[in-house]
């Protein structure tokens, strides 16, 4: 049998021309070389700050997060920390998270609800809308000018596709331009409509650029995952992968398939757990294994559709497959119809060979059919029925891995290339076709470091 290689694979040749889900012209990054050195050395890593960081647009979090006026969150970044508002008329907007009388950090809680916020040293008070609205013992300041601290220091903020952006550069073009995604892409998962059932921070050993690399190519499934069972259950030469403007890219990746080296016909271990995840029991299932992916799906969209969900704007495909989209440079997604997981990748505040994953999962409520969320768009220790907006839970380095099992296998093979991309005997990458989103986000990258952006 001869298979397609990944550039060209079409994952869903039944879909119109003009569907979100078709495949997408192919984009020339073949000049692209890079080296190791930007996964490690400090000059670069500083210049990211400068040239990338501060210009670019980042995910502070989902709008689901911020319910009633005078909600709010705190998004931090390497040494910033940002607060997120709702106002009164259910806008958003954002500040640097920073009293501007003397410097205090303003607010220590990850989300809440406050009208005003009484700085912790001496107890300024700021609204909601970042207007100051008292001094304490006003008259020792009657000499002093203190108009340029009326107000907190307000940077971008936009909300897009159920989520809310911020950039700390006034020049960056609007978000949705920015991201340079196929218009509807984000906007069809109607994100606002989730809830927050997980938000976890774990700091990692290796470069923020490094861990993108590794979730946005499938090339690694069979061989880092193969502990996991993933060739008996997603075959990566089959995933669709398409570059877009501005160096995001996606993946259409079909879960509930073997790969095309393993067994076609008998149910292996892996799919007859896919089947009982979505509530159907293998040793009465009469299909073969390539009955199984369409059976899943068909099942979750009807149950979808008697729960009252309008799908009509999702194919059958959405319903099994994950569709993971990255917007440069740290915005990852991975998406189903029944579950979101954000992830932003970030930089340690110092150190280069150091980052953070800080998954939030959106679980959409009702939607789940069988016996839980899919192993593999999900993280340990979620509740489907929140009461509130889950805390999130903090893991250091020494505190070992505790986002599971698959991902762990990631983190295990990053931490061991960190230590091969600074060896003087590595000349950098080379990309093929199934790692053609990396070439594309490097593209981007260098514009931005190269001053071309
Ligand atoms: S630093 Fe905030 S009131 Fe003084
Ligand atoms: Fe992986």
């Amino acid at each position: 049998m001869n298979h397609p290689i990944n550039r060209q694979t079409t994952l869903y040749p039944h879909v119109p021309a003009d569907s979100l889900a078709a495949k997408r012209p192919d984009v020339d990054n073949s000049g692209v070389a890079i080296t190791g050195k930007r996964y490690y050395r400090k000059d670069i890593f500083e210049q990211e700050w400068d040239r990338i960081w501060t210009r670019t647009w980042h995910l502070a979090g989902p709008l689901c997060d911020l319910k009633q006026p005078g909600d709010f969150f705190t998004y931090d970044f390497m040494h910033e920390s940002f607060l997120i508002t709702m106002q009164a008329d259910r806008s958003v907007k954002a500040f640097y998270n920073v009293c501007p009388h003397r410097g205090n950090r303003l607010v220590y809680t990850e989300h809440g609800s406050m009208e005003a916020f009484t700085c912790l040293y001496h107890a300024w008070v700021f609204a909601n809308d970042g207007r100051r609205l008292a001094i304490k013992d006003p008259e020792s300041f009657e000499s002093v000018d203190t108009s340029h601290a009326a107000c907190l220091s307000a940077l971008r903020c936009e909300v897009h596709a159920g989520l809310v952006w911020i950039n700390m550069d006034d020049r960056a073009p609007p978000v949705k331009e920015a991201l340079g995604l196929p218009e509807g892409l984000l906007e069809m998962y109607r994100l606002d409509e989730m809830v927050t059932v997980s938000r976890q921070v774990q700091e990692v050993t290796g470069n923020w650029k490094l861990a993108l690399e590794n979730v946005i190519e499938g090339y690694h499934f069979d061989v880092v995952h193969e502990p996991f069972r993933m060739p008996e259950f997603v075959n990566p030469l089959a995933i669709q992968y398409d570059l877009h403007r501005n160096g995001a890219s996606s993946w259409f990746a079909p879960f509930g398939q073997p790969t095309f080296k393993g067994e076609q016909t008998a149910l292996n271990e892996s799919l007859k757990g896919f089947l009982r995840n979505a509530g159907v029991d293998p040793e009465t299932f009469k299909g073969t294994a390539q009955d199984v992916r369409p059976t899943v799906q068909k099942l979750k969209r009807d149950h979808a559709v008697r729960a009252g969900f309008d799908v009509s704007g999702f194919i059958d495909e959405q319903f099994t497959d994950a569709w993971g989209v990255s917007a440069f440079p740290n915005t990852l997604l991975a998406m189903n119809f029944e579950v979101v997981l954000l992830q932003r990748l970030q930089p340690h505040p110092k150190d280069p060979e150091r980052y953070f994953m800080t998954p939030i999962v959106l679980y959409r409520p009702g939607s789940v059919s069988g016996t839980g969320l899919p192993p593999y768009l999900s993280v340990p220790g979620m509740d489907l029925d929140p009461k509130s907006i889950p805390a999130t839970r903090r893991y250091r380095i020494e505190d070992g891995f505790k986002l599971g099992p698959l991902i762990e296998q990631d983190v295990d093979i990053i931490e061991k290339t960190m230590l091969g991309v600074k060896s003087r005997g590595f000349k950098g990458p080379i990309w093929g076709e199934q790692e053609q989103r990396l070439r594309h986000f490097h593209a981007e990258y260098d514009r931005y470091m190269n001053g071309d952006k």
